[in-house]
């Protein structure tokens, strides 16, 4: 579960302004609806003031990463001619939207039937003990927190977890502990399958359309 939505915590900002960089993707967004449908754009500017506060959270001492402060999703409310209340309530109900600061790399972990199936729990267990901190919790160094959701669409390649925007699949504590040591030190750890495993391709290799693979490159 994300952090609770406390509109009135310390650490909220008392204003927000989406910078150069970000002003023209704002923009863009909004243009994509008709006129007079201008609150559709509510979700992709939710995403781009998390982005934002990302790039800000990665040159901070200590380092956060992408939230949306109470103060950046008022300023939607007004760019988009919206009640702040529903904007509010986007926020709220979304788990990709955090509503609290998180640290530069958010572990969600997938516990939903196939994970748990395939092993979740072993790999909660094996970054917990690595990390010194629980689910809900972040790293006092800013780098991780962890968190927990459900079925994040990659049940094939069981057990997952989603760290920003990476899909990081069959995992084993032993890998996963690989990833963490790699993110630890701002490197790029291989995303995707991490037994080498084209895609979802059964682990055995193609059972059909097996010259295609081979012509693809992919076996
Ligand atoms: S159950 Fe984990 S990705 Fe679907």
């Amino acid at each position: 579960m994300k952090k609770p939505f406390d509109l009135h915590a310390d650490y909220q900002p008392e204003d927000f302004e989406f910078n150069k960089k970000f002003k023209k993707p704002v923009k863009e967004a909004i243009e994509r609806y008709p006129a007079g449908r201008q609150q559709s754009a509510v979700m992709p500017l939710l995403d781009l003031a998390q982005r934002q506060v990302a790039v800000e959270g990665a040159a901070a001492n200590p380092l956060y990463g992408g939230w949306i402060p109470r103060a950046a999703m008022d300023h939607i409310a007004e760019i988009l001619d919206m009640q702040k209340v529903k904007v509010y309530e986007v926020v709220s109900f979304y788990s990709m939207y955090n509503t609290a600061p998180v640290g530069k790399y958010l572990i969600q972990f997938c516990s939903t039937t196939p994970c748990w199936l395939r092993g979740s729990d072993a790999i909660i267990k094996a970054v917990i003990e690595h990390l010194g901190v629980g689910v809900g919790e972040t790293t006092n160094d800013g780098k991780f927190t962890l968190m927990e959701v459900e079925c994040l669409g990659a049940c094939v390649n069981a057990p997952m977890v989603q760290i920003n925007d990476d899909y990081y699949e069959d995992l084993t504590p032993d890998n996963m502990r690989e990833v963490l040591n790699s993110l630890a030190e701002d490197l790029k750890p291989t995303i995707g399958s991490q037994t080498g495993r084209s895609a979802s391709m059964p682990c055995s290799g193609p059972t059909c359309l097996e010259k295609q693979a081979k012509k693809a490159k992919v076996v």
